[in-house]
């Protein structure tokens, strides 16, 4: 193998990881050899993160699905609590409730800024509530005011699932850092990764925290809200009359090595945000003045989006009779690499659509709104690492759009 041509590679500038992950990941694997004290990689990730963030607890998991799960179990979800959850968002939401006994009861979305409506969370509010799960779609914080408002009232756990969204700030706060729990993702394609999979819990409340450390390490019992290891005299954990477990949990743990990656990563966060600002800059301005294609609407004074994707609703079938299919196959025959259509309702996918949960048999027309922007989406990539290939890509749309005519 030849090492320099790959370490080349990877510190290019176009690398996708030309910070100082190498150099981390190669300092990890080094300690292992040696007798002396490593660092403690998930202590120092967990302790950045929450400083960035600015929460006084993080507790890095294995994925954001595990950590939506853990997050759930913390907010005490148990058999037959209802969570009130959007209807606009990945399956995973919905799974982590169910996998802890819970029914999701979806909410439809505010038709201009497509997260969860809170004007509709009040009506689904039954004595079997326990928590409310928001989602920052495509990386626009929600309108959490008011759903920590209806919370209070009704004694709920918020959980924002803010894996979508890195530096968004809703009204100056961090997203995720303003409801009682948030939830990041660092999977792959996410603003910022740690290596593969991986993913990250805040809070400021120590029993939230301690609880959710808990059920994603295995529930051992001397574990607490703070990051780093408790660490027992071998005496201690050597006699086989030790208990270790008072809590029943998973092995939702980060690696050392996708720590050490999230390290370097966080190092350098911010630009890598900005860079996906910047690109969706190029596609705003596409679209300009383009009456069919919609993007999320929000005050930019009380907003800050952080644009995972920059996504617009398609209304090109109805002003121009062209469908969103043909749109694509346009676009992509004009050398557009493609965009993508919203996942689906989660609970119109095979693996919820016609089943039970409480009283709710799930299928098409729960939340119309949610179903119709679904339908409409296109999200474009934000994480071009080459500039100009993102201005490429913008300019083929708006060729494309000035072809067809803009009004
Ligand atoms: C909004 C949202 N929630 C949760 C997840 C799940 O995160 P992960 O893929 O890290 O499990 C994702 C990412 O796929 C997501 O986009």
């Amino acid at each position: 193998m030849d090492y320099n041509k790959i370490i080349k590679s990877i510190k290019s500038k176009s690398g996708k990881f030309n910070g100082n992950e190498l150099d981390n990941v190669l300092k990890y694997l080094d300690s292992q050899n040696s007798d002396h004290k490593s660092i403690d990689w998930l202590l120092e990730f967990e302790e950045s993160f929450a400083q960035i963030v600015g929460s006084k607890y993080a507790i890095a998991v294995n994925s954001g699905t595990s950590g939506l799960h853990a997050a759930l179990f913390a907010a005490g979800i148990s058999d037959g609590d209802e969570v009130i959850q959007p209807s606009l968002t990945v399956i995973m939401d919905a799974y982590a409730t169910i996998h802890l006994g819970g029914i999701p009861v979806f909410v439809d979305s505010k038709k201009s800024s497509w997260n969860i409506d809170p004007s509709l969370i009040e009506l689904k509010i039954t004595k079997k509530t326990k928590a409310i799960l928001t989602v920052s779609w495509f990386g626009l914080p929600v309108d959490m005011d008011p759903i920590m408002k209806i919370a209070k009232k009704h004694n709920l756990i918020v959980i924002d699932d803010s894996a979508e969204t890195f530096y968004g700030y809703y009204k100056g706060k961090f997203s995720g850092s303003n409801a009682d729990i948030g939830v990041y993702s660092f999977e792959n394609k996410k603003h910022l990764t740690s290596g593969s999979e991986g993913g990250m819990i805040v809070t400021n409340n120590e029993k939230l925290a301690t609880l959710a450390r808990k059920f994603a390490g295995i529930g051992y019992k001397h574990m607490t809200a703070s990051a780093g290891r408790t660490h027992l005299a071998k005496s201690t954990f050597q006699d086989p009359n030790y208990f270790r477990f008072d809590t029943i949990g998973l092995n939702y743990r980060m690696n050392s090595i996708s720590a050490a990656v999230g390290i370097a990563q966080l190092e350098r966060s911010k630009s890598l945000v900005k860079r996906r600002k910047d690109n969706a800059k190029f596609f705003i301005d596409a679209i300009k003045d383009c009456s069919w294609l919609i993007p999320q609407k929000y005050d930019k004074k009380l907003y800050e989006h952080s644009y995972y994707t920059f996504a617009v609703l398609y209304k090109g079938d109805l002003v121009k009779g062209i469908s969103w299919k043909e749109f694509y196959n346009q676009y992509k025959a004009d050398g557009g690499d493609g965009f993508y259509g919203n996942v689906a309702i989660p609970y119109l996918e095979p693996a919820l659509i016609n089943k039970k949960f409480g009283k709710k048999i799930l299928g098409k027309g729960l939340c119309p709104i949610s179903e119709e922007l679904q339908q409409s989406v296109m999200a474009f990539k934000t994480n071009y690492r080459d500039v100009n290939e993102c201005v490429k890509q913008a300019k083929i749309l708006k060729t494309l759009i000035d072809k067809i005519g803009r009004k």
